[in-house]
């Protein structure tokens, strides 16, 4: 039995500690794909055994890399990660949608493959969960928590950009914790002139406001210009929260979690049938790829 595993698209934590459970599982049977579908296409492959993932087993990030590769799409490359792949008894797959989409290619190909959601955006149709999202509220929840009694002490204003390319549901979630002064997930969202009396008044009574705002609605800088232009009483002070979300220490419920994802894929790893790994219901199940 030869197992082989890549991490891709962007990291999520949670990942290292499915890896150095299955490294727990399998041992010398477990390979990995050095960064991801690249790793695939270009043979970069190597022994667990040389990444000691046991050592890195609570932290975030990957221990055997990531990337998101375009390369995979490409005939020619798509048809070396095939025979790559075929060297091995099955391949686990952690990501997000663009990796699900890698899988089932692969699954498509004739490899046997097993797919774990792992996206801190937490976008993945059909599963309840992807790795990496509790720890990314956490993170950014933690940094407001941080850095508003700073902004309170001037009595300024915090915009709060956090992921979550083409999902809000990152941002609403923090929003629901954080409870800013205004979520803004769409543009519609976004009344400036609400925005300058919800911030006048705050000054007034000596307090700060917050603003929590999805990324890649609008130009962040843009968007603090304008509020300062419509309110030059108040202080706006813009705070990109990005890469804290997905570099935070898993939480204990993360790495629980992905245990869970790791021990139903360890399962299905003896099973001939092509699957995903999918939380419904509160409940890991496999659905087919
Ligand atoms: O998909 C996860 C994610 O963290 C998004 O929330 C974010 O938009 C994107 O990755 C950032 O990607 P990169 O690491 O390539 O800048």
């Amino acid at each position: 039995m030869k197992v082989l595993i890549l991490t891709s698209g962007g990291d999520a934590p949670g990942m290292n500690m499915v890896i150095g459970s299955l490294f727990k599982k399998f041992k010398g049977k477990l390979y990995a794909c050095r960064a991801g579908f690249k790793g695939l296409v270009n043979n970069d492959i190597i022994s667990m055994k040389e990444y000691k993932p046991l050592k890195f087993i609570n932290a975030s990030g990957s221990v055997i890399k990531c990337s998101r590769c375009d390369a995979f799409k490409k005939e020619e490359h798509f048809k070396k990660a095939i025979d790559n792949a075929k060297r091995f008894d099955v391949v686990v797959v952690l990501g997000g949608n663009g990796s699900l989409n890698g899988a089932q290619e692969l699954s498509k190909a004739g490899v046997h493959t097993i797919y774990i959601p792992a996206t801190i955006d937490n976008d993945v149709e059909g599963s309840e969960y992807s790795l990496g999202f509790h720890t990314a509220v956490k993170g950014a929840c933690e940094t407001y928590r941080n850095i508003m009694p700073s902004f309170d002490a001037h009595e300024r204003c915090g915009v709060f950009e956090v992921m979550g390319r083409k999902c809000d549901k990152l941002a609403k979630a923090v929003g629901e914790i954080c409870r800013p002064d205004f979520l803004v997930v769409s543009e519609e969202d976004i009344n400036y002139n609400q925005i300058a009396n919800t911030l006048l008044h705050n000054k007034e009574i000596g307090e700060a406001s917050s603003i929590i705002i999805k990324e890649n609605l609008l130009d962040l800088s843009t968007f603090v210009e304008n509020i300062s232009k419509t309110v030059p009483e108040v202080e706006v002070r813009a705070v990109q929260v990005g890469y804290i979300q997905r570099g935070n220490r898993p939480t204990t419920r993360e790495l629980k979690i992905a245990k869970q994802f790791a021990k139903k894929a360890s399962q299905e790893v003896y099973k001939d049938k092509s699957v995903k790994l999918f939380l419904q219901n509160g409940k890991i199940v496999a659905v087919d790829m």
